[in-house]
């Protein structure tokens, strides 16, 4: 079957990309306020829920990861029951109502919202993200150029949902910021209902049907077996990429309310608005990034997508030396407090380490993995991406007894010497991907398998 094009990519990508950075805006935008609904005072003009701060942390944790860890639930449904078409479509009705529920003034509304949420990100996000891959055929060249431009709409919606939802929110009124988010999610559910035209045989796949009539025991092959043991390895860069990088909705936030001058042009920038940076980069640097990737490819240099991962957990690595030098700076300066250009340029590595990891990570997934398990296996990637931000909780603990300036040496040590390692055996371990992750040719016709 031959799909419709549009700027070099089949159009069902941009009913994706726009799908997604809706659903993200509403992610994004309702957690940047959830912390501070939670602990604002029942008797404030826009009343909040009145608790103390670690316990709105305690739910965020375990909020932000059983959010992912329902990508698992969501990955298997798709896989046995659904196919991700259908999957993706029950996510988007879950995440509407939840979302809407939110902008009711009820504890009741509130728990029952959440949950809603949870189960529809877990049924959407793994999904939309293997949907993507099957828009390429193998070997297709375009698929990790695909996956960067679906990243950079995730941004997107990342960057601006804070600053609107958030001010929404904060400033006029907690529930009015919640419906703000459900409306950009409804936007994301109409985007896609709409563009269902476009994604004819995506997403559709019933692995374990077509499976049953010749094969009743599916065995995984010897082949598919190390691709999975490549892949169970990327789990693990993963953890470790994402346990350094999600110190920054933790510990570096702290860091920047206590300890960093924010008066830039005589304004003092809030240490909320920080969080945008992570995002702004990603739309700034992402299509000159993945641009840069092909040239480099095209030269036949080392491309693998586990070298770039490698790479990017190296670069991670050199942004805590930035903060690190933010921290020796706190401890010599009289008002105790280091440059914001530290964590401008720290995010900024931070971000170059994220290009080079998580959508070359989707890609590999889709890539690697059988058909019948890519989304389980996807499900699994967020599951990991899950723990990661748990550890990434622990670190910041960490540094509230062993000081900042240790643990940014320490994360910086530890990234470094582990991308270097992976380095290392890259060769060695590429041949367990049996030729799966390599480009066969530039083909212009887009099938799905
Ligand atoms: N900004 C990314 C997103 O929301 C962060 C992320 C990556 C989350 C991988 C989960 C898994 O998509």
């Amino acid at each position: 079957m031959q799909q419709q094009t549009l700027w070099g990519h089949p159009k069902g990508l941009y009913i994706l990309f726009f799908t997604e950075l809706w659903e993200r805006f509403s992610y994004y935008g309702m957690r940047a306020i959830l912390v501070l609904y939670l602990t604002a005072k029942t008797e404030d003009l826009n009343a909040g829920l009145g608790w103390d701060n670690v316990s709105a942390l305690q739910l965020y944790g375990w909020y932000t990861m059983l959010v992912y860890a329902m990508s698992v639930p969501g990955g298997l449904l798709a896989d046995r029951l659904l196919g991700q078409k259908k999957t993706v479509m029950l996510g988007g009705i879950l995440l509407c109502i939840g979302h809407f529920i939110l902008a009711f003034d009820s504890i009741v509304a509130f728990y029952s919202g959440l949950v809603f949420i949870i189960m529809g990100v877990g049924a959407l996000k793994p999904n939309i993200s293997s949907m993507v891959g099957s828009l390429y055929r193998k070997g297709d060249g375009r698929r990790d150029t695909a996956f960067t431009i679906f990243y950079v709409g995730i941004n997107i919606g990342a960057f601006s949902a804070p600053l609107l939802v958030g001010y929404v929110g904060e400033v006029i009124n907690w529930h009015y910021g919640f419906g703000l988010a459900g409306i950009g999610m409804a936007i994301g559910q109409i985007v896609y209902i709409f563009g269902l035209r476009y994604l004819k045989g995506i997403g559709d796949f019933l692995p374990h049907k077509i499976h049953e009539g010749t094969n009743k025991k599916v065995k995984l092959t010897s082949v598919e077996k190390d691709r999975m043991i490549v892949l169970l390895l990327s789990f693990i860069i993963v953890i470790v990429f994402w346990g350094a990088y999600e110190q920054a909705g933790g510990l570096m936030n702290l860091y920047a309310k206590e300890k960093i001058d924010r008066f830039m042009w005589g304004f003092e920038v809030p240490a909320s608005f920080l969080q945008s940076l992570h995002a702004f980069y990603v739309i700034l640097i992402g299509a000159p990034m993945a641009w840069f990737w092909v040239q480099w490819q095209k030269k036949g240099w080392e491309s693998s997508s586990l070298f770039k991962m490698g790479l990017g957990t190296i670069i991670t690595g050199f942004g805590f030396i930035l903060l690190a030098g933010a921290a020796m700076q706190t401890l010599e300066s009289i008002d105790g407090k280091a440059s914001i250009y530290w964590l401008f340029g720290a995010y900024f590595l931070h971000v170059v380490g994220e290009l080079s990891i998580s959508p070359v990570a989707l890609s590999f997934i889709t890539k690697m993995s059988p058909a019948k398990y890519v989304s389980f296996m996807m499900g699994a990637y967020f599951l990991a991406t899950g723990i990661a931000s748990k550890i990434a909780g622990l670190i910041g603990e960490a540094a509230q007894s062993a000081g900042e300036l240790t643990i940014f040496l320490g994360v910086f040590a530890f990234c470094v010497a582990f991308g270097f390692v992976l380095i290392i055996f890259v060769k060695k371990l590429k041949k367990l991907t049996h030729g799966a992750d390599d480009i066969v040719d530039n083909v212009v016709v887009v099938e799905p398998e």
